[in-house]
């Protein structure tokens, strides 16, 4: 909408203030619901470029996450069978999706180089990360 520019520099900021704080978040990225499609859309993000700027609801964690409208957190993406590799480097993911009102509309994707590093407090951090987010959209 007609304040989509300051938008996304917001976004780009809380990436930058997560990926630079928080030593065990090393890619920090906000999809969102491209439109009326089942598919969500890369945001603002922080770390190595990504292929996958699309992602099908459905596929990979963040598209599990666009149906579920759970969190997901994953120690081990070795482990995981419906998943989408970005970096070799990456050891651990976790992502939390964004309401507005009531509305599963995006995520924010974090992922770590690190295994098994994401606590119950980064749920809790990060869900209120999500509602600061929803706040200014
Ligand atoms: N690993 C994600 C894809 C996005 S990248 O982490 C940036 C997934 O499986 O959905």
């Amino acid at each position: 909408s007609n304040n989509k520019k300051s938008t996304n520099e917001r976004l780009l900021e809380i990436c930058q203030l997560l990926e630079l704080n928080i030593n065990h978040y090393n890619w920090v990225g906000f999809y969102f619901k491209n439109g009326n499609k089942n598919e969500l859309k890369l945001g603002p993000y922080v770390g190595a470029p990504t292929d996958h700027t699309i992602i099908p609801f459905g596929k990979g964690i963040c598209g599990q996450v666009a149906v579920s409208n759970e969190n997901f957190v994953v120690p081990d993406v070795s482990a995981q069978d419906n998943y989408i590799a970005c970096s070799i480097t990456v050891k651990a993911e976790i992502v939390i999706p964004i309401f507005v009102n009531g509305e599963n509309i995006g995520q924010i994707d974090i992922d770590s180089n690190t295994p098994d590093p994401f606590t119950k407090d980064d749920e809790e951090f990060l869900e209120f990360v999500c509602k600061e987010v929803a706040s200014i959209l």
